[in-house]
């Protein structure tokens, strides 16, 4: 008995793991909708996608592209010109106040 609840246990430790590498994500999730993993997996490279949440009050189409603007043009973040329409989309639905 013991023995198979070690082993659901270990399961369910290596689904989780395996959950967030595939995700490219840490602590937080993004609201789910056309344009998150996009969003999530470019926006994760260099730090936490709580900046997300953490200014969408402030934010508008016009401020989510200038900041994903200067991600690109100022910290190099490696985002193709086609995602940036969608990740724009995704982020002015969900993420503006
Ligand atoms: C190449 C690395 C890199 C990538 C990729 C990246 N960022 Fe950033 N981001 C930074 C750095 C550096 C800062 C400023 C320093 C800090 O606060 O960590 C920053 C800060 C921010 C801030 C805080 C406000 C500001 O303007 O400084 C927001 C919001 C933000 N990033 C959103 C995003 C979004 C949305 C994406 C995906 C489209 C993204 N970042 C991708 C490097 C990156």
């Amino acid at each position: 008995m013991r023995r198979v609840a070690l082993l659901a246990a270990l399961g369910a430790y290596a689904m989780f793991a395996c959950g967030r590498v595939t995700a490219g994500e840490e602590t937080i999730h993004l609201i789910d909708a056309p344009g998150r993993d996009v969003t999530a997996t470019r926006c994760v490279t260099c730090h936490s996608l709580d900046y997300i949440p953490m200014n969408a009050a402030v934010m508008s189409r016009g401020s989510w592209e200038k900041t994903v603007r200067k991600m690109i043009d100022k910290f190099g973040a490696p985002i193709r010109q086609e995602d940036v329409a969608e990740i724009l989309d995704y982020l002015t639905a969900h993420y503006s106040g």
